[in-house]
């Protein structure tokens, strides 16, 4: 697929490969991850990111920036990108589980998006926090705020926003297998994606398998491991992109180490959603479709696995559902 950048004129891209959802839909296996770029920023890197062909844009409410990601996809639609050419994902955060805050959650979103469906909705963590407006709410002594209200009752309210034709496609985040397995057993809808942490330092080779098998796709945030200082330092993990395996892979390929973590997954059929950056990382992100990682590369990679999690939310760990007390 060749993609015009409607204003320049200009071909952007040569391939741009998508997986198919269970919902038989199409989703980019690349896309521009919005998370902490506010305002201006956000607004000018998904207009940039647009232009530069990228027709997957991942934000949430927690956010708080989709007003700006809308005002980019409106302006753009205004110059002739159409709708159905963009696959917009956004999330259900932790405080609007209460099955009463799921449907105006999403309305609200869809509001400040501009957008009358979202291509993917997904449940943002497995654990509910207290309700309302204050998206941190931690206790004193550092414990999260959590409230008595189960995943599938979530998820049952979600279920309905697909048949209320606001949303095409439902999923979850950061959910582990034996939760997956919940949802597929006692849902009506089955969850189209689950995203989560997933880069090589933290492979989810486990969970890959078992999403490939049930047709759930995966999605991998954090796939270059938060080489910025918010990174990984704090959990004693070396930054990817300086990873001397993955230098050497990206030298023999003439190609940046963070072109290749990101092929890396692409090539397993997870779909990468780098965060928002300058613009030169952003246009360096996206090219990765002209080359191959050989079975060896793979395996080398494969074998960098540390179980390196950089997300943790910490605040909820004694809680049952906190997920990462299983492998993924
Ligand atoms: N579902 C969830 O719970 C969840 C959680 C976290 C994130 N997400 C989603 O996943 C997206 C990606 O995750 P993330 O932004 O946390 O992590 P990431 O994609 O691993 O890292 C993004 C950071 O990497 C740096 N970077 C980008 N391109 C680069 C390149 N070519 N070379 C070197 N460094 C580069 C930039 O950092 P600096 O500019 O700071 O140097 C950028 O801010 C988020 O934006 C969000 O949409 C979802």
């Amino acid at each position: 697929m060749k993609v015009v950048d409607i204003e320049t004129e200009k071909v952007a891209v040569m391939t741009w490969p998508a997986v198919r959802l269970c919902t038989g839909a199409s989703m980019p296996l690349l896309g521009l991850g919005t998370w902490l770029a506010r305002q201006n920023e956000c607004y000018q890197a998904v207009k940039t990111g647009l232009s530069m062909g990228y027709r997957l844009i991942d934000t949430a409410e927690y956010y708080q920036n989709e007003r700006e990601v809308g005002r980019a996809l409106v302006e753009k639609f205004t110059t002739g990108l159409r709708r159905e050419d963009v696959f917009v994902t956004s999330k259900l955060w932790n405080t609007r589980h209460h099955p009463d805050d799921v449907l105006p959650a999403c309305e609200r979103s869809l509001r400040d998006l501009g957008l009358d469906y979202l291509d993917l909705y997904l449940m943002h963590f497995p654990v509910a926090y207290a309700r309302g407006n204050n998206f941190n709410p931690f206790k004193v002594n550092g414990q999260a705020d959590t409230l008595d209200i189960h995943f599938m009752e979530t998820w049952k309210v979600m279920e309905k926003l697909v048949d209320a034709g606001l949303v095409k496609a439902i999923g979850v985040s950061s959910f582990n297998i034996s939760q997956l397995e919940e949802v597929l057993t006692n849902g009506r809808i089955k969850p189209a994606v689950n995203q989560v942490e997933c880069h090589p330092y933290l492979g989810c080779h486990r969970l890959l398998k078992y999403c490939t098998a049930k047709d759930i796709v995966l999605t991998a945030f954090c796939p270059l491991a938060r080489p910025g200082a918010k990174g990984p330092e704090q959990f004693g993990l070396g930054s990817v992109v300086e990873d001397p395996e993955i230098m050497e892979i990206s030298k023999k390929h003439g190609k940046t180490p963070a072109q290749v973590c990101l092929k890396w997954n692409i090539q397993r059929n997870v779909v990468v959603i780098p965060g928002i950056a300058p613009p030169t990382w952003i246009k360096e992100n996206s090219q990765i479709f002209d080359f191959e990682l050989s079975k060896d590369d793979m395996s080398a990679i494969n074998d960098l696995e540390r179980n390196g999690r950089l997300v943790r939310f910490e605040p909820c760990k004694t809680h049952p559902n906190w997920p990462y007390g299983e492998e993924f």
